[in-house]
């Protein structure tokens, strides 16, 4: 590779680096797209709503990929960037250990994304349709709605490293939990709102074979797991098994969006150890909160609106940073670097090694 095209690289990647929000506030407002794509909200709606018939997992599914993006750099669509080399590297968080082999959407993200472009190209970000996707999961569940502040741009990088770090783990205990959500600006009202999502959707039995065969070595169950739970829960996911059967959070409902998952936990039947902590943990401020939402679900669906809104708002980058991405799996291409990308391929091409630049 010549010097020139060297050269010429590194000052993209600076331009590139420069181009990062370095702070970004919420500047965020539901009537956002109101000139731009007004139909924004229907459209995908209409696209969730037909998946869902099918498959009304993918309800859970979308709720779980927005908090997952917003704990990660932001509610940026970062978690929706595959690996790539070029323009820029990115590890995508695709791979990181609380994503990989579970998350689920990112085909019906960017089937939204279609349907969104060919009404409104190059306006609503991959941002914003994991927003709104959330909120619309929520409403077709039997949960609550709200309007969903937009105007979220797409982040131009990913970090594997800090959605290990950040998102909290199924074996968690309380205070790994409440510190995990701190981190995000968010309290331990919003980690027990927030976790009632667990009211719909599944799990693989490998998060809870320890809870029900060794629990932190002692050789026998968890202590706090309900025995009639305890015995179903063992015959779903038995102790030879492969732990990729699913279980379902909620035992009464498994679909509908209600209180049900705070009910379960007064009845020591929430699946995961992270679950059962927030009524289990001995003197905990958790628990009256848990107790609040059993009693009332008009309380727990004020309180999860709220704190959806506010996960909604973590580090999210507005005005002239970031950009409307395409493809919600990879950054736009700048002119220049297209550009460049074709020199490069040309001389690549024209040894005999095909060798890729490596900077
Ligand atoms: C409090 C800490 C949390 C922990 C430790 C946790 C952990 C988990 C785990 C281990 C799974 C199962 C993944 C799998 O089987 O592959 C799961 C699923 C799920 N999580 Fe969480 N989660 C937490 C908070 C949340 C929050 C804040 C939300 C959304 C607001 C959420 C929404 C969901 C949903 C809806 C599912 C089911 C997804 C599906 O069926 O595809 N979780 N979570
Ligand atoms: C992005 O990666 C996911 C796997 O993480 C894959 O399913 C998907 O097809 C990829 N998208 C594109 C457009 O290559
Ligand atoms: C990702 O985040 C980690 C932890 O904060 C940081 O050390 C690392 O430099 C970041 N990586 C990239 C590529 O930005
Ligand atoms: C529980 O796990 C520990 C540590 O892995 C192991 O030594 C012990 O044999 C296990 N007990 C049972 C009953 O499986
Ligand atoms: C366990 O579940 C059973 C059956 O659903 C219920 O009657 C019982 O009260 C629960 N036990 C505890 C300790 O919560």
């Amino acid at each position: 590779m010549s010097l020139t095209v060297a050269a010429a690289l590194c000052c993209v990647v600076v331009v590139v680096l420069g181009g990062l929000p370095l702070s970004s506030e919420a500047q965020l407002d539901p009537s956002f797209y109101r000139d731009a794509c007004p139909k924004v909200h229907s459209i995908v709606r209409e696209v969730v709503r037909s998946v869902s018939k099918k498959d009304p997992r993918m309800l859970a599914s979308l709720i779980r990929l927005h908090f997952h993006d917003c704990f990660v750099l932001g509610c940026d669509a970062s978690i929706l960037l595959n690996n790539t080399d070029t323009p820029t590297k990115i590890d995508s968080e695709q791979q990181a250990f609380p994503n990989v082999n579970s998350i689920r959407g990112l085909d019906v993200v960017n089937q939204i994304k279609t349907a969104v472009e060919n009404a409104c190209p190059g306006v609503v970000s991959c941002a914003d349709i994991l927003t709104l996707a959330a909120e619309i999961s929520s409403v077709l569940s039997g949960g609550p709605d709200w309007k969903v502040p937009l105007g979220r741009r797409d982040g131009l990088t990913a970090n594997r490293t800090l959605a290990n770090e950040n998102l909290p783990g199924p074996s968690d205990g309380l205070d790994r939990l409440k510190s995990a959500f701190k981190n995000q600006g968010l309290d331990t009202n919003d980690l027990v709102a927030l976790s009632g999502a667990h009211t719909i959707g599944r799990a693989r039995c490998t998060f809870i074979t320890s809870r029900l065969y060794n629990f932190s070595n002692s050789g026998k169950p968890d202590p706090t797991l309900n025995t009639t739970y305890l015995q179903q829960l063992r015959n779903q996911c038995p102790k030879s098994g492969s732990g990729n059967d699913l279980v379902n959070f909620d035992l009464t409902t498994p679909d509908k969006f209600d209180k049900n998952y705070y009910t379960n936990l007064q009845g020591n039947k929430g699946l995961l150890q992270s679950d059962q902590e927030l009524f289990s943990t001995s003197g905990a401020d958790t628990i009256s909160i848990v107790n609040k939402f059993a009693s009332n679900q008009d309380v727990f669906f004020a309180a999860f609106k709220a704190s959806m809104i506010k996960m909604g708002n973590i580090g999210v980058i507005t005005g002239k940073n970031g950009e409307i991405r395409k493809q919600c799996n990879f950054i736009n291409k700048k002119s220049a670097e297209v550009d460049l990308a074709s020199v490069v391929s040309k001389e690549t091409s024209s040894s005999e090694e095909g060798m890729v630049s490596s900077f």
